[in-house]
């Protein structure tokens, strides 16, 4: 193939691609099959790789994917992004029809109020120049957001490049959607992987664009939908005008919008729409009224934080009547035991609930709850129904108050109550099993032994097969007693088989082994000893430096170290009095973790006399970034001042911080400009 035979085929497939895509995710037209679909990327992607001087950035091979990015950039917002104001009642609505009534006193036309949906997801801000897509923003705090350009280019319904007659630089705005069907698909891998699934598609949504893998992000299918245009000139007079040439330059509009002029016809808008919302295939939750003319929006402005001229109207949860089966009551990885209600199955918002949370004690009790009353049932913004009310005329005659139970159902164990709190405990934390549970999760997580390999599922799954009983059965496990390992899980009741795989097993065997590698301060944090966090943690290993000092530590000694108080001491001194805790130190001390601090590592002073401010999420966790500070001689502080001397920024860092640091004039530089600084030196 000769270079301009090759330039001339990407262009043809590039065109016959974004054709295809706009007809099939914006008109919901498909024109090609998904087989053919696939077979042009294919050949698109390998003339890419083959003839990279051809591949342009508005190219549709970047919708499957493939830049990871190390951090989100933070940007500021040319408009701020604001929310609007809402309400659930009607008669808000009319308050605010007549308020812009007046104000508008001297219209002479009549005012047009634009009825659109309110669309349940993250909030996105794109920028084209020149008709190409050049950054997505996401919200953020409104002043500043991240930018996440790589993640939303592969959003098949956002186009890179738009058609026909559009201005030269704009903002348009909406919000990307997890539709249903992506999301169960999601929740299912979710499960599957053994991880905690999300609990709505809002979360989904928002969680989606905040990964740093754009592949994965395009696995995701997700949507979009623009309902808003920002320029210093507005080429439009109306709202609709606008909404109608979004829908031309190649944007995905919502075709459910009305224009209407009288408070009936904003009524009727939102009447229809409380039901026939269910149909949609994504989530709403209200109608946005919003006024029609430009000019008359500008007139309105804005309070401190809403537009005057636009309000949103939020459909109140769906509540149902049904009756109480009994009560269960459940022990959680802390020891708190939670009464959850067996209901008569009845649908709610698409689901059938048959069981609630009651939350505690403190909750089932003014709910004033009897057996088999009759109660009400909502469904929020969130997948979790909730109990909100008990239907007192249908009470069965004598029907008994539901008590708390006195007794763990686990393990039986006579339960206690902190004072002050609403929660009641199980206290025998090292033998009830959802408790050991607990402390298998605490110790393979992030900021203790970071075995992100193994997660709640999974965890779960060796517990059950009685494989693991405490912390320090992990590190006898083996390739032949995980692979194939199975378990049913019940998704909305259908049975679902999950089983390791070679690759599973694999990651987990690998991870273990890098855990061993763990500094002994967060091995001391991830044994969970009561009050001893991270900080406490760090101090007590840099003090005492190795596990034989520690468990000879007295209450008085341990009173000496920095942040130490009483009830942390005493609670160490108890750790390790009890034989069943030493001979779990021991087996891990056996199994080679670190139980003594590396004194080596300790002495570097390439940073000597600097002081960092790390603000924000970094590739590696935040405390290894500051551990990586000291050991190199440097100090962390926690608030910027004018004595710091570098600000390490990570994703999302605080908004107020980077403001600070700029006006401090304090360098703010990034985890890869420390780590050059460390390396230099
Ligand atoms: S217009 C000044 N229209 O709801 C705000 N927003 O608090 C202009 N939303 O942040 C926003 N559907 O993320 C507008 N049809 C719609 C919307 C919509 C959903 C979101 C948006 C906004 C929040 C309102």
């Amino acid at each position: 193939m000769t270079n301009e035979e090759a330039f001339l085929r990407i262009d043809f497939l590039s065109q016959e691609l974004n054709k295809h895509n706009y007809q099939y995710y914006v008109l919901d037209q498909p024109s090609i099959s998904d087989y053919d679909f696939d077979m042009l990327m294919n050949e698109l992607i390998l003339l890419e790789k083959a003839y990279p001087q051809y591949c342009h950035s508005d190219s549709p091979s970047q919708r499957v994917g493939g830049e990871v990015i190390k951090k989100f950039e933070q940007v500021r917002h040319k408009y701020p992004m604001l929310s609007l104001g809402n309400t659930y009642s009607e008669s808000d609505i009319k308050d605010f029809y007549q308020r812009i009534m007046q104000s508008a006193i001297e219209t002479e036309n009549e005012i047009e109020y634009v009825c659109e949906l309110k669309f349940d997801g993250a909030a996105i801000s794109l920028w084209y120049e020149n008709g190409l897509l050049t950054r997505a923003l996401t919200r953020g705090d409104g002043i500043q957001g991240d930018d996440v350009t790589h993640n939303i280019k592969t959003i098949p319904s956002v186009p890179l490049k738009l058609r026909g007659n559009y201005p030269k630089s704009f903002e348009i705005r909406g919000e990307v959607v997890m539709p249903h069907k992506s999301f169960e698909m999601l929740n299912a891998q979710k499960l599957e992987e053994g991880s905690t699934p999300f609990a709505n598609p809002r979360n989904a949504a928002s969680g989606s664009l905040k990964l740093l893998d754009s592949k994965e992000v395009a696995r995701r299918k997700l949507d979009c939908i623009l309902y808003a245009f920002y320029s210093d000139d507005l080429p439009f007079n109306t709202h609709s005008e606008f909404l109608h040439a979004a829908a031309e330059w190649g944007f995905k509009i919502s075709p459910h919008y009305e224009v209407y002029s009288s408070l009936e016809g904003i009524y009727s808008f939102i009447h229809k729409w409380d039901s026939a919302r269910k149909n949609l295939p994504y989530d709403t939750d209200g109608a946005v009224i919003k006024v029609n003319d430009f000019q008359l929006q500008k007139m309105l402005g804005f309070t401190a934080k809403n537009p005057r001229w636009a309000v949103a109207y939020k459909y109140k949860a769906e509540r149902v009547l049904t009756q109480l089966v009994s009560v269960d009551f459940q022990v959680g990885r802390t020891g708190a035991v939670t009464p959850v209600a067996n209901l008569i199955p009845v649908p709610l918002g698409g689901t059938t609930v048959k069981r609630a949370t009651l939350h505690n004690a403190d909750v089932m009790q003014n709910l004033d709850l009897h057996h088999y009353d009759f109660v009400y049932l909502e469904k929020g913004g969130e997948i979790i129904p909730k109990i909100v009310g008990v239907e007192h005329s249908k009470r069965l005659i004598g029907a008994p108050a539901v008590e708390f139970i006195a007794n763990c159902p686990e393990c039986n164990t006579p339960l206690i109550r902190m004072e002050g709190e609403a929660a009641w405990y199980c206290p025998n934390s090292d033998h009830c099993p959802p408790q050991i549970k607990g402390k298998l999760e605490h110790f393979i997580s992030r900021k203790a032994m970071n075995i992100d390999s193994l997660g709640e599922g999974k965890i779960e799954m060796l517990f059950d097969n009685q494989m693991i009983r405490s912390v320090a059965d992990l590190y006898q496990l083996t390739y032949d007693q995980l692979i194939g390992l199975e378990k049913v899980i019940s998704v909305d009741s259908e049975d679902r088989k999950i089983s390791f795989r070679e690759k599973t097993v694999a990651n987990i065997l690998d991870a273990l082994e890098k855990s061993k590698s763990v500094p002994f301060e967060r091995v001391l944090f991830a044994l969970g000893i009561r009050f001893v966090g991270e900080t406490v943690a760090k101090k007590i290993a840099r003090s005492l430096k190795n596990i034989d000092e520690i468990k000879r530590a007295t209450v008085e000694k341990l009173l000496t170290i920095d942040d130490v108080g009483f009830q942390i001491a005493t609670s160490v001194v108890d750790y390790f009095s009890n034989p069943d805790h030493l001979e779990v130190v021991e087996k891990l001390i056996q199994a080679g973790l670190r139980f003594e601090v590396e004194e080596s590592a300790t002495v570097n002073d390439v940073l000597a006399g600097k002081s960092f401010v790390v603000s924000g999420k970094f590739t590696i966790p935040r405390d290894e970034l500051k551990s990586m500070v000291e050991l190199n001689g440097g100090k962390n502080v926690s608030a910027i001042s004018a004595k710091t001397d570098y600000v390490i920024a990570g994703e999302s860092m605080g908004p107020e911080k980077f403001k600070k640091a700029q006006s401090l004039q304090i360098p703010i530089i990034s985890e890869e400009d420390f780590f050059q600084m460390i390396q230099k030196k």
